[in-house]
């Protein structure tokens, strides 16, 4: 199967849900939420995209890198690449019912592990979709990342109990849901929460947590606080809030206020290898990539998320090449153009991933 046959098949599928465009930059669909959209204008999304298609790559060739190394450590599990399944549930509500949310959910989560990533797994007012994830990650050995609504206390830790007994090596929480008005609506409350509520529930998981949704130097730093495991800068995909910065924008003050402390993750607008690159480049160790997973799943199933992934990793190879990276330790901030000030050695090595 082909790309190129896996969003013909996808386009037709989702019946104007997703236009399936040919850049996924967020202007076909802004406002569209419920939808594939960003809320509101779109900004948000669309400043995802465009934050990342403003940075320029250095290309360099006069270097000794053929293969580069880009398998990386998640939390004791060993993945071929830096690169994860964002959690994007709701085909009925959100993807036009392009397909079951059963066999979408599985394709995205044995998809990821045949390429040797990860997915995420969902939650939402209707038990469901946890409950699905719980199923499909028990088929698949646990190979998969629960992103839990920040919920109470009470009903957040019976919630990671389930994901721990599933085999999960980690679970998630979009701490940036809080704001999300059907979960309010179907009265199930999801924070804002204070960092001493999230320290007291945090030390009661067993496996490390990921806060997703940190936009802020002052929310990655509670998240250290709270005793978290990693972030994900993002900001939902655009879909919470209008008119916040793209995530590219916000990654390097970050990272230069928390790396080592904390495990850095983003996602938002990543489109192809090179954007990964950029990402790992600003501060991130890897990245979380939604919507075109999404569309793979709906065109091509588990086959369409595996080929995909495959091909992003085939791209961040390549990139690195030109970057005159070795492996994701050798990616610095050196691999980036700086309009008018070129530097002139390769950058220092991070010291470790
Ligand atoms: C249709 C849709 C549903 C989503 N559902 C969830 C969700 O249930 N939980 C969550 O943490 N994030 C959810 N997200 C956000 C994604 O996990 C991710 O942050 C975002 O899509 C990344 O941006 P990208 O799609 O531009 O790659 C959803 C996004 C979309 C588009």
């Amino acid at each position: 199967m082909e790309l190129k046959e896996i969003y013909r098949i996808a386009k037709e599928k989702f019946k104007g849900a997703c236009r399936v465009c040919p850049v996924c930059n967020g202007r076909a669909c802004a406002g569209e939420m419920p939808g594939i959209g960003g809320i509101g204008t779109g900004s948000s999304f669309i400043a995802n995209y465009e934050s990342l298609a403003r940075i320029k790559l250095n290309l360099r060739t006069i270097h000794e890198v053929r293969e580069p190394e880009i398998s990386y450590d998640f939390f004791g599990r060993s993945l071929k690449m830096p690169i994860l399944v964002a959690p994007l549930a709701g085909m009925v509500i959100n993807m036009g019912n392009a397909m079951e949310e059963r066999p979408y959910l599985s394709a995205m989560v044995a998809g990821a592990k045949e390429a040797g990533s990860m997915a995420c797994t969902c939650d939402g007012p209707n038990p469901l979709f946890f409950d699905l994830g719980m199923e499909i990650l028990r088929e698949n050995g646990g190979w998969g990342v629960p992103t839990l609504k920040p919920r109470p206390e009470e009903t957040f830790l019976p919630l990671a109990r389930r994901a721990e007994e599933c085999g999960v090596n980690a679970i998630a929480t979009d701490i940036d849901a809080a704001g999300i008005i059907h979960l309010k609506r179907a009265g199930q409350p999801a924070g804002p929460w204070p960092v001493k509520a999230w320290e007291r529930t945090l030390s009661q998981v067993k496996v490390p947590v990921i806060l997703k949704g940190v936009m802020t130097v002052q929310d990655a730093r509670l998240a250290v606080k709270a005793g978290a495991a990693g972030i994900v800068v993002s900001n939902h995909g655009g879909r919470v809030l209008d008119h916040t910065p793209g995530t590219a924008d916000v990654l390097p003050a970050i990272a230069a206020a928390v790396k080592g402390k904390i495990k850095i993750f983003v996602d938002g607008g990543i489109r192809s290898g090179a954007d990964v690159l950029k990402m790992l480049a600003l501060g991130a160790e890897a990245v979380l990539i939604g919507r075109p997973m999404a569309i793979a799943a709906v065109g091509g199933g588990k086959e369409g998320v595996a080929l995909l992934l495959n091909q992003y990793a085939d791209q961040l190879r390549t990139a690195m090449i030109y970057g005159g990276c070795g492996s994701l330790a050798d990616v610095t901030a050196s691999v980036l153009y700086s309009f008018g000030k070129q530097t002139d050695a390769p950058g220092k090595k991070k010291k470790s991933r």
